[in-house]
Formats: C-alpha cells, sequence, structure tokens
C-alpha cells in the first residue's frame, strides 16, 4: 500500500491505473477504521482492480460546538487495517493540501439537508457535498462505496453524482452491527461501559418501528411514537429523532407504502449516534418472526450485517 498525502499524487496514481486499463474504488472515511469501514474496503477489493482509500477528518461537515477536537483519530492503526484489507493508496491530505483556501464555491443540498440529520447539523451535508466532490473530482472515473449506516449521506452522495454529472457509480453497502444491534460507529469507542449497554436501543427501537410498519401501521407519526416509546424506556438515551420516511427523498408521506426507511438520532451520554432499517409497508419479512436480529448474516469478525 503507499500513502499518498498530495492532490497531485492522488490525481497522478488514479489517472495511471486507468490508463493501465484498470478499474478504480474508492472508500472515503475519516478514520478510525472499524469493520463497518472495512466491509467497504473488501467490497472495493473484490471488485475492482486499484483500490483508493481516504482518511481525512473534514472540518467542514462539523458545525460549531460539535465533536471535531474529540473525533477518534488512530492514523496508526488505519494504515496496519487499510494495507491488510488490500487497499492499494492511502490517501491523508492535511487540511491545508484539501483545502488550500478558504472555498468561494460552496454546493447548497437544499431539501436533503432541511430533513432528520440536517435539521440537528445545520451545515453538515454541504461539508460533506463539498469533500466529496473534490474527492471525486481528484479520483475521476470510479466506482465509491458508502455505507447504509449513514443513509441520509448515502441518498446526498447518489444526488451529488448525478447532479454534478460525476463519472462515479455509488454503491451503497449494508451496516455491519454488533451481535447486540448497535451499529459500528467510530464514535462508539467514547462511550463509557454503561453508555455502551444502553446504546442498542436505537436498534430496539428501529426494529419495534419496523415491526408496526410490517404489521401495516400507515401513519408515519404512530410509527415514530412507537420508536420514541421503546427509546423513553433507557433513561441514558435522549432521542432526537425517530422517523418513517421514503426511503428515496426520506421526505414523510402523509400514509406508509411500500418501501419505507426508519432513521433514527440519539444521544447516549454525549455520544450522539445514528442508525437506520429498511422495512416493507405491509409485509413481515419471512424470517423475522419475533426475531429483533432478523434481517442479518454473518460478518466476519463475529459482527453482522443487515440484509440490505
Ligand atoms: P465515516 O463515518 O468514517 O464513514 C466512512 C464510510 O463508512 C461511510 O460511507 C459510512 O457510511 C461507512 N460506515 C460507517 N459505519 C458503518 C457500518 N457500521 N457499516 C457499514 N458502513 C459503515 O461518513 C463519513 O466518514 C464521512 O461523512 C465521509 C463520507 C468520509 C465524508 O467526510
Amino acid at each position: 500500500m503507499m500513502v499518498v498525502d498530495t492532490v497531485a499524487g492522488l490525481m497522478k496514481a488514479t489517472e495511471e491505473a486507468r490508463s493501465d486499463g484498470r478499474r478504480v474504488g474508492l472508500v472515503p472515511t475519516m478514520g478510525a477504521l472499524h469493520p463497518g469501514h472495512l466491509s467497504l474496503l473488501r467490497r472495493s477489493v473484490q471488485d475492482d482492480d486499484t483500490v483508493v482509500a481516504t482518511v481525512f477528518v473534514n472540518p467542514l461537515q462539523f458545525a460549531a460546538g460539535e465533536d471535531l477536537a474529540s473525533y477518534p483519530r488512530d492514523l496508526r492503526r488505519d494504515l496496519v487495517l487499510a494495507d491488510e484489507a488490500g487497499v492499494d493508496y492511502l490517501f491523508v491530505p492535511t487540511c491545508e493540501e484539501m483545502y488550500s483556501q478558504p472555498p468561494l464555491i460552496t454546493i447548497g443540498v437544499a431539501a436533503l439537508s432541511q430533513r432528520l440529520e440536517g435539521c440537528y447539523r445545520p451545515g453538515h451535508f454541504e461539508g460533506v457535498a463539498m469533500v466529496i466532490a473534490k474527492l471525486f473530482a481528484m479520483v475521476g472515473r470510479c466506482r465509491a462505496y458508502f455505507g447504509e449506516k449513514d443513509y441520509q449521506q448515502l441518498c446526498l452522495v447518489r444526488r451529488l453524482a448525478a447532479d454534478l454529472s460525476f463519472p462515479v457509480e455509488v454503491v451503497g453497502c449494508p451496516t455491519v452491527r454488533h451481535p447486540d444491534g448497535l451499529a459500528l460507529s467510530s464514535r462508539n469507542v467514547r462511550l463509557s461501559p454503561t453508555e455502551r449497554v444502553a446504546a442498542p436501543v436505537i436498534h430496539r427501537a428501529l426494529v419495534a418501528g419496523r415491526h408496526a410498519v410490517e404489521a401495516g401501521r400507515c401513519d408515519p407519526a404512530v410509527v415514530s411514537q412507537v420508536m420514541a416509546d421503546v427509546m423513553s424506556g433507557e433513561p441514558l438515551a435522549d432521542l432526537e429523532y425517530a422517523e418513517a420516511a421514503d426511503p428515496g427523498d426520506l421526505r414523510t408521506p402523509d400514509r406508509l407504502a411500500g418501501e419505507v426507511r426508519l432513521l433514527a438520532a440519539a444521544r447516549i451520554g454525549a455520544v450522539r449516534l445514528i442508525d437506520n432499517l429498511a422495512a416493507v409497508f405491509g409485509q413481515p419479512r419471512a424470517d423475522c418472526e419475533g426475531r429483533s436480529h432478523s434481517q442479518r448474516r454473518p460478518h466476519p469478525e463475529g459482527q453482522l450485517c443487515d440484509g440490505g
């Protein structure tokens, strides 16, 4: 694996790979790599000829007062894990390299940034759009892998690639979870032992919401309440939102029908976590009678993976 820390170096490496007829894969991350990230890297190693991963904690996507300073960082470990996963180039730019001057041109994300995460994290999606647009421009034609764990981000990136005509195929990958349902997240390391025990309540709330949708509850407010009720049973959890939305544009419909995405955010102590699940209105999943860990398949290293 080669570590690249300049934009010119990244452009040269990916141009050369393509001119040799190699297909390029891109996996953007903020580091503190865990098996969720590794599942994206492995997918790209399997499907592409040259794999580029990035580790960059993007300041533009953190609002004032958020956890930019305390965001977990462990570059030495990331280098080992990325190398073991089969990454060819790890792009680790400094802030000055990524943003050599304060951007004059910005990307607006109107509707998507006014829902769910956008309501709680002003400027977040504009910051994500900016850094991903820059990475897409630097890497050029490629497949780019993003986790369903950050479902609203995945929707945004799909629209970014389409609306700005980037020659990038965006690939969504299923969420990797601990056996108790907690989605893997770099922020989980900041949970205290008691908070770690409390944190799977988010997944339990989503599973309860999914059961309600599958049972034919068509009023999104009723489904939200089902999820909020589960969350309120955990004193350490402070719910921000739990909603049933259209999986395409993330609007809350008047009545639920067809495919539904359930999305939730909560603070567990000082740590803000998000998660989501798919459900189909009126259709219990064949394999999920009464089991909360349905929709999963085994994953290396003991984690479980959503069925997608
Ligand atoms: P980060 O939180 O490091 O996540 C990098 C990628 O890993 C994202 O696509 C995210 O959805 C995916 N991911 C995280 N946890 C996962 C899990 N448990 N299962 C599967 N995939 C998971 O998301 C970001 O960084 C940033 O916003 C970024 C896209 C890099 C832009 O700065």
